[in-house]
C-alpha cells in the first residue's frame, strides 16, 4: 500500500489576486521613467476607454526605428513591421495587467497584419497580441492558411518580451520557420526562429495536413 502523501498547496490556486477596480489613490500617476506604465495608464482611464493614441513615451518619434536590427528583412519591411506593432500596442486593451503588447505578422505575400492584446474580466479569456494578429491574417487570406514569414512583438518596456508558449504554438501552425523578433524601448532586440522557440513542435503535419 502506498502511504498517503501530503498534496501540499493547491497548484491551481493563484493565491491572493489584487483587485483593480479603478485608479489606485496611492498611485502617483503616469511615470515618465517607466514607459510601460505610462502607456498602460492611458489605456485604463475609466472615463475614456478609447483615448486618443498617445505617443509611445521614451522614444523620439523622429528617431528612426532600429529596423537595421533585423538583418533578415529588408530595412523598409522591418521598419513597417516595427511601426505596425508599435501602433497596435497603443490600442492594447489591458486594464488588468497594464502590460500593452503590439504584434505585426508578415506573410509570405508581403502583407502585414497587426494585433494587440485584448484582456477580459474573465482573465483566462485574454488574447495575446501575436494571436490577434495571426487570426486577422487568417480571416483576410482567401485560402484561410497564410504563411507567416516574420512576427514582430513590441512592448514599451526596457527589455524585449518573448512570445508566450500558446502563441509559439499558434505561430507554428502558420509559420514553421517564422522569424520572431521582439523589440522594445531599449536597444536590445531578440531574434529567434520558431524552431528555436519551440523545438520538436507538434504541427499540422502530425495530423497529415
Ligand atoms: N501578452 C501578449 O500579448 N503577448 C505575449 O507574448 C505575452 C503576454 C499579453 C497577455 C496579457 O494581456 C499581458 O500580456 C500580460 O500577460
Amino acid at each position: 500500500m502506498i502511504a498517503p502523501t501530503d498534496p501540499g498547496p493547491d497548484p491551481t490556486d493563484p493565491g491572493p489576486v489584487p483587485t483593480r477596480t479603478g485608479p489606485d489613490p496611492a498611485d502617483p500617476g503616469p511615470d515618465s521613467a517607466n514607459p510601460q506604465r505610462d502607456l498602460a495608464a492611458a489605456r485604463i482611464a475609466p472615463a475614456d476607454p478609447q483615448p486618443n493614441a498617445p505617443a509611445v513615451p521614451g522614444r523620439d518619434p523622429a528617431e528612426p526605428l532600429p529596423a537595421a536590427a533585423i538583418p533578415e528583412l529588408d530595412p523598409a519591411t522591418g521598419a513597417r513591421l516595427l511601426e505596425a506593432a508599435r501602433r497596435a500596442a497603443l490600442r492594447a486593451y489591458c486594464p488588468y495587467s497594464r502590460f500593452p503588447v503590439g504584434a505585426a505578422a508578415l506573410t509570405a505575400e508581403g502583407e502585414i497584419f497587426d494585433g494587440c492584446n485584448v484582456e477580459n474580466a474573465s482573465y483566462g479569456l485574454t488574447i495575446c497580441a501575436e494571436r490577434a494578429a495571426i487570426f486577422r491574417a487568417v480571416a483576410a487570406t482567401a485560402s484561410g492558411r497564410p504563411r507567416l514569414r516574420a512576427m514582430l512583438v513590441y512592448t514599451p518596456t526596457p527589455t524585449p518580451t518573448a512570445p508566450c508558449g500558446a502563441c509559439r504554438q499558434v505561430i507554428r501552425e502558420f509559420g514553421p520557420d517564422c522569424l520572431v523578433v521582439s523589440c522594445c524601448e531599449g536597444p536590445a532586440v531578440m531574434r529567434r526562429s520558431l524552431p528555436q522557440l519551440l523545438p520538436d513542435a507538434f504541427g499540422p503535419e502530425d495530423l497529415e495536413l
